[in-house]
């Protein structure tokens, strides 16, 4: 059982990487399911629409995750209700619309996936993620289970990942844009990467274009983000399982200066 895990789509720009090269991965990887952040998909590098969504249904995208920028489009309330794939933080407050785990049937293989979201150093405090994974796995029987912890602070990836060793199958973090290379198993098995890192704008501040970020940087001064242009990078996580246990790992990068190299473990 091969599942590519693929970190934040930001914008048009990482919509079109996708489109370029995930049927490409698919296939020389031979993926048996595909999991994606999606949560700044729209053209804003915030939200998601539900024409996104089908965008990346068309690209036969299983599972998609989500994170604090859930709601900025209104159609998500909607649209999250109507789909089983479209999971939003678990630990999110109770009144909000959607759900945050889900158990996909991949042919005899029981595949769970649970987005999650940190609470260090994040504006929207959600309630805490140890616990509710805690509440989740009472229920669980799942042969893998893949959990997407979408915060700021590596610390805090790093010790959930720590605290369900063995009880997850992997725990990958989102959220900051930029690829960790520390991808790694566990001492009781199971898969860590910090960040998967970013697919959209390359040269850009974790996607959004430089002079604006600059700009507020450097004067404290308001100014609009916008996504930035130019070319682009893909980013994500290949995890390849026998049964339940984690056998290989490979760590995707594409972009102008890492070409992408087809079936190389
Ligand atoms: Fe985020």
């Amino acid at each position: 059982m091969r599942i590519l895990f693929i970190g934040d789509i930001y914008a048009e720009t990482g919509l079109k990487m996708l489109q370029r090269y995930l049927p490409r991965i698919r296939k020389d990887y031979k993926i048996n399911f595909t999991i994606v952040n999606g949560e700044n998909i729209s053209t804003s590098g915030k939200g998601i629409k539900k024409s996104e969504y089908f965008a990346l249904k068309d690209l036969e995208v299983d599972c998609v995750t989500l994170g604090n920028h859930t709601w900025f489009r209104d159609e998500t309330k909607k649209l999250i209700d109507e789909v089983s794939d479209l999971l939003r933080p678990a630990n999110s407050n109770i009144h909000q619309p959607g759900k945050g785990t889900q158990l996909f049937n991949v042919g005899n293989t029981k595949i769970r996936v649970t987005s999650l979201m940190g609470r260090t150093f994040m504006a929207d405090l959600s309630d805490n993620p140890f616990c509710k994974l805690d509440d989740i796995l009472k229920d669980d029987n799942s042969d893998i289970h893949i959990v997407d912890i979408h915060a700021e602070a590596t610390s805090e990836k790093v010790a959930l990942a720590a605290e369900f060793d063995g009880r997850v199958q992997a725990v990958i973090g989102t959220h900051t844009h930029v690829q960790t290379a520390d991808e790694r198993v566990l001492p009781k098995g199971t898969a860590f990467l910090t960040d998967a890192g970013m697919t959209g704008p390359y040269d850009s501040a974790i996607g959004a274009d430089l002079e604006a970020v600059i700009y507020r940087l450097k004067t404290g001064m308001p100014r609009r983000f916008v996504p930035a242009k130019g070319p682009a990078q893909l980013c994500g996580l290949i995890m390849e399982f026998s049964g339940s246990k984690v056998s290989r790992l490979k760590r995707i990068f594409i972009s102008p200066q890492r070409p992408y190299e087809p079936n190389k473990w």
